[in-house]
């Protein structure tokens, strides 16, 4: 814990990954684990392009209950503490595969979302992007103004992550020279990828995590326990 303090105190570029992890001491579940979503739901059923053109209203009921779950959830002092270090370091970037909007509601800025967020929607016809906090959504699904139907704006299985959002997650793991890893089971490519860029270009490694994941070994420090004490500690 001291080295990883001073390594943070000391580094003038600091770039941060988070996973669902980051949420859990909000109330938020997991994907993976004992009480993970896909525990309990078939991912191949709820988010492929294919499930949803199979059955939308499905999809849509899905994306629903979790927005409903999302809306009742407050920031905890995991994602405060990062906000907290944002407004410390000029050179920071935030990078998070959350669909949630924990982040932004905790003061977060600079951050790239990479597989998108449950509060936006995208049209199936004209492709307009829109900001929308309905709870419940009804009718479902829900249709744009120019008559098309609504997806959620969120990176499904099998799609490419949102280009801009990819490159620049890129070159900050390129440029870091601490690079927190926070609440991921390191799992899912691409974010998996990006820590180890970040090692291959030099960076200190640091993971949050109760339980060790694919990218422990690699670390230079790994601190087991819940973010929402650990990293609160570590500022
Ligand atoms: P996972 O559910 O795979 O992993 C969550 C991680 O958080 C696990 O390693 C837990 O040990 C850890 N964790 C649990 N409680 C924690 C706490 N209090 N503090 C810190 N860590 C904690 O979630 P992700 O890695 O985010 O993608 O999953 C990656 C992607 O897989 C998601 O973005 C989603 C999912 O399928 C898409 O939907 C495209």
């Amino acid at each position: 814990m001291a080295q990883a303090r001073d390594w943070l105190r000391e580094a003038s570029s600091i770039a941060v990954l988070t996973g669902a992890g980051v949420s859990a001491e909000s109330g938020l579940p997991t994907f993976r684990g004992p009480n993970g979503l896909w525990r309990n739901h078939k991912p191949e059923l709820l988010a492929t392009p294919q499930a949803f053109a199979d059955d939308p209203k499905l999809v849509w009921e899905w994306y629903d209950w979790r927005r409903s779950v999302h809306s009742k959830c407050e920031p905890n002092p995991a994602h405060r503490a990062l906000a907290e270090l944002e407004r410390r370091v000029a050179g920071f970037q935030l990078i998070t595969q959350n669909v949630d909007s924990l982040h932004e509601r905790a003061g977060s800025q600079r951050m790239l979302h990479l597989h998108g967020s449950v509060w936006r929607t995208r049209c199936l016809g004209c492709a307009e992007e829109k900001w929308n906090d309905q709870v419940p959504l009804d009718p479902l699904p829900p249709h744009c103004l120019c008559g098309a139907m609504l997806r959620p704006a969120v990176v499904w299985f099998g799609e490419p992550l949102p280009e801009h959002e990819l490159r620049a997650a890129l070159e900050a793991a390129r440029g870091a020279q601490v690079f927190l890893v926070i609440g991921t089971s390191s799992a899912v490519y691409p974010a998996a990828a990006l820590p180890r860029v970040a090692l291959e270009n030099g960076a200190r490694v640091i993971e949050i995590n109760p339980e060790r994941t694919a990218l422990s070994d690699a670390a230079h420090v790994f601190l087991q326990g819940p973010a929402g004490e650990l990293l609160p500690q570590l500022l």
